[in-house]
C-alpha cells in the first residue's frame, strides 16, 4: 500500500465502497451526495473519494469496465485497504420482457463463460454469488424508497459486440436464467468469496436486447440516482 492501481495511504478508504464503472460517476457521486469528499486516488484516472452521508462515513471510486479491471480494483480494496464491503452500482442490457428499461436490478447470482474465477482460483462453477446480509440491506433500503428492485441472475459477459447476439440473448435467459448482461459481476462476487469479505450489484436496464430501446443520457441519469439512493441508504458504518 499504496498498490500499483491505487495511491491511496492506510486509513483513507471506508469499510464500504460503492463502484460505478464510469470513474466521472464516482466523482460525480461524491460530489453530489457525500459531504466533505476527498480524493483518495487518481492512478490511471481511476478516480476514488471517500466522505460521509448521513453521518456515515462512506467511499466511492470507479471499476472501470470488464472484468479484469473489477477484479484489480476490488481485490486491492478488499485485500490492501481492509474494505468489507463493496456494492457495485452499474448499468446492464435486458434480455427479457420483465426487465425494462430504467428498472433496477438486485442481481441474486452471476452466470459467466469467463475463465475469471478458474484462473485466479480454480473455482470452477459457472456462477458466484452475492453476499446475503448485503443483498437483504438493499432490498429493506429499496423498500423504504417505495423504489421497486427485479431480483435475479444477470449474465457476467466478456464480450459487449457480439456477432450472433440473438440466439445466444435468449439461449443464456432461457437456459441458465440470466435477466440481463453486464461486465463485472462474477469477478467482483468471486473476490469477495475467496477473501472472505462481501460484494452486491444493482444495476440499471440501460438497453433492451427483447425491445432494442436505449436510453437518453438524461433519461439514464434520473434512474441512476434511484439506483443510487437504494445503495446509499443501505451504508452502514
Ligand atoms: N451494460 C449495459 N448494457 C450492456 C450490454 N448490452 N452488454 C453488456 N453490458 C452492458
Amino acid at each position: 500500500m499504496p498498490t500499483p492501481h491505487n495511491s491511496a495511504e492506510n486509513g483513507m478508504i471506508a469499510k464500504t465502497v460503492l463502484m460505478p464503472g464510469d470513474p466521472l460517476r464516482a466523482k460525480y457521486i461524491a460530489e453530489t451526495y457525500l459531504e466533505n469528499p476527498v480524493l483518495f486516488s487518481s492512478v490511471r484516472g481511476m478516480l476514488g473519494y471517500t466522505g460521509s452521508y448521513r453521518g456515515r462515513t462512506l467511499s466511492v471510486m470507479g471499476s472501470g469496465m470488464g472484468m479484469p479491471s473489477i477484479g484489480i480494483y476490488s481485490y486491492e480494496l478488499y485485500s490492501q485497504y481492509g474494505v468489507e464491503n463493496i456494492i457495485r452500482i452499474g448499468s446492464a442490457g435486458s434480455y427479457c420482457e420483465e426487465a425494462r428499461i430504467y428498472d433496477v436490478v438486485l442481481a441474486t447470482a452471476a452466470f459467466s463463460e469467463s475463465s475469471f474465477a478458474r484462473v485466479q482460483s480454480g473455482y470452477q462453477e459457472p456462477f458466484t454469488y452475492p453476499d446475503k446480509g448485503l443483498c437483504e440491506r438493499l432490498r429493506q433500503s429499496a423498500g423504504h424508497l417505495g423504489i421497486p428492485l427485479i431480483e435475479g441472475v444477470v449474465h457476467s459477459s466478456d464480450v459487449f459486440y457480439r456477432e450472433d447476439r440473438t440466439p445466444y440473448y435468449q439461449r443464456l435467459h432461457d437456459e441458465q436464467g440470466c435477466l440481463c448482461v453486464e461486465m463485472e459481476s462474477f469477478a467482483l462476487f468471486h473476490n469477495a468469496s475467496v477473501l472472505h469479505k462481501n460484494a452486491a450489484c444493482l444495476l440499471t436496464i440501460s438497453d433492451s436486447f427483447v425491445s432494442h430501446e436505449e436510453t437518453s443520457a438524461e433519461e439514464r441519469q434520473t434512474s441512476f440516482t434511484a439506483m443510487m439512493q437504494v445503495a446509499l441508504e443501505a451504508v452502514e458504518e
